[in-house]
């Protein structure tokens, strides 16, 4: 397009104006190979921001973003390849789960993972705590594994939407991350450009997602779904309880033993219920399985140890050591660990899971800056959730220090203050509210 009058387009937008789909196409386009400088795009994404986009603005700015670099095509190669993605939370260990549940029942899936984002752990942080685990595949070391052992996480590769990358920098410092049509753009570009065929959406919603509240997380899960229209990629998806951390361990070693007992059969209930819910629906996508046959698959694959073998499977083919899975001791050790006791008798009612989250990654188990250094032994052993009756003195928590020094009593004070104490227990809330497609 090559009468593109970018004062005007911004002009039009700021007053809420629409924008023509050859002019979302060209400034992305133009963006991305340079002849659009940073802050005119910063003008365009914070018009967004403030005005939202209609689904055709939407769509466009999606495929827009995914042609500005490879798509790999995936569903054309294999008869079937599963895709997921989290919008974030506190004890996330669900993919890490999922994947080799999934390979496990003969179904094939792939993820390109991201790493903590703000408050929230990261997949590829989690798996990189393995010892010589390679996170960072080429395309074609990817589909070896997809090949060879059904399952893979790493991360996305440059080529994957370039343009997703240059803005997604852009929104971190323009305070334009927090938009709707910018989210569902930039998670889609990069989901579609690996295009599966199929990907299912764990859309979390409570104190410890980024979308808080649940009509916030659904009109996310929906404007995810309608980004898909005519991609040739099915998408579902469940929204899921964040208003806890999901499981007891938060951080990244921990989370890895803590997926390894889930798939031993010993894991907490939370994690094997919300993992479960998302792999009933990848095995029935997969077209193979019915609801009742999924269950079943998936029960025995548990049952088996097919699935722990599995994982043992999939750590070796991305060069780690699955050895870890018999042995947790190689795995990084914290160096000290700090119990935190319950102040009184009665119920926890609430952990406010956002701050839950920021205080594991204060820890060192996140990122605060984009070159911090992740201490792949600390975290945090939530061993008293939300509900549970806890006696005056009894452990509640255990915080595992990795490297870095710190004041026991400061931290078992700062983890008090977003913790709420009460008489009765909360209302029951479940952990999977709906699910989407
Ligand atoms: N994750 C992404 O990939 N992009 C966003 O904008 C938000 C979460």
């Amino acid at each position: 397009m090559s009468d593109l009058n970018v004062y005007e387009l911004l002009n039009r937008k700021r007053r809420g104006g629409p924008l023509e789909p050859r002019e979302i196409e060209a400034f992305v386009d133009r963006y991305t190979t340079g002849s659009i400088p940073d802050y005119q795009m910063s003008a365009l994404l914070m018009a967004i921001a403030i005005n939202g986009m209609t689904a055709e603005e939407m769509a466009t700015l999606t495929q827009a973003m995914l042609r500005s670099g490879e798509q790999w095509h995936l569903r054309d190669q294999y008869d079937f390849v599963a895709d997921k993605h989290s919008t974030g939370g506190v004890g996330d260990k669900v993919s890490l789960v999922l994947s080799p549940w999934v390979g496990a029942c003969g179904v094939k899936i792939g993820m390109l993972s991201g790493r903590g984002l703000g408050h929230t752990g990261g997949t590829l942080d989690k798996l990189e705590a393995i010892p010589r685990f390679n996170a960072r595949l080429s395309r074609d070391q990817f589909q070896r594994c997809i090949d060879e052992v059904n399952c893979v996480i790493s991360t996305s590769t440059e080529g994957i939407a370039p343009a997703d990358k240059k803005i997604y920098a852009l929104r971190d410092v323009t305070g334009t991350v927090e938009s709707l049509p910018l989210i569902t753009a930039s998670i889609m570009s990069k989901k579609l450009a690996m295009g599966a065929s199929s990907l299912i959406l764990d859309v979390k919603t409570g104190s410890g997602a980024f979308m808080r509240h649940y009509q916030e997380s659904k009109a996310l899960a929906l404007s995810l779904i309608a980004a898909a229209a005519g991609s040739g990629t099915r998408v579902e998806a469940l929204i899921t309880d964040m208003n806890r951390p999901l499981g007891i361990a938060a951080g990244n070693a921990n989370e890895i033993v803590e997926t390894i007992e889930v798939l031993k059969g010993n894991g907490p209930a939370d994690v094997e219920e919300v993992t479960r819910a998302q792999a009933v629906r990848v095995l029935v996508m997969s077209g193979r399985f019915d609801e009742q046959s999924a269950v079943t698959a998936l029960d025995d694959a548990l049952r088996s140890g097919r699935a722990l073998d599995q994982a043992r499977k999939w750590i070796t083919s991305q060069g780690g050591d699955a050895k870890i899975a018999d042995d947790y001791s190689l795995l990084p050790q914290p160096t000290e660990t700090f119990e935190v006791r319950a102040p009184r008798s009665g119920f926890i009612t609430a952990i406010d899971t956002y701050q839950a989250g920021m205080f594991t990654v204060d820890l060192g188990a996140g990122r605060k800056k984009a070159d911090d250094i992740i201490d792949y032994a600390a975290g945090v052993m939530f061993d008293r959730r939300s509900g549970d009756e806890v006696k005056a003195g009894e452990t509640i928590a255990r915080i595992q220090l990795g490297h870095s020094k710190r004041d026991a009593e400061e931290l078992r004070k700062r983890f008090l203050s977003f913790v709420t104490f009460g008489d009765a227990p909360p209302p029951g809330r479940p952990l999977v509210f709906e699910h989407l497609k």
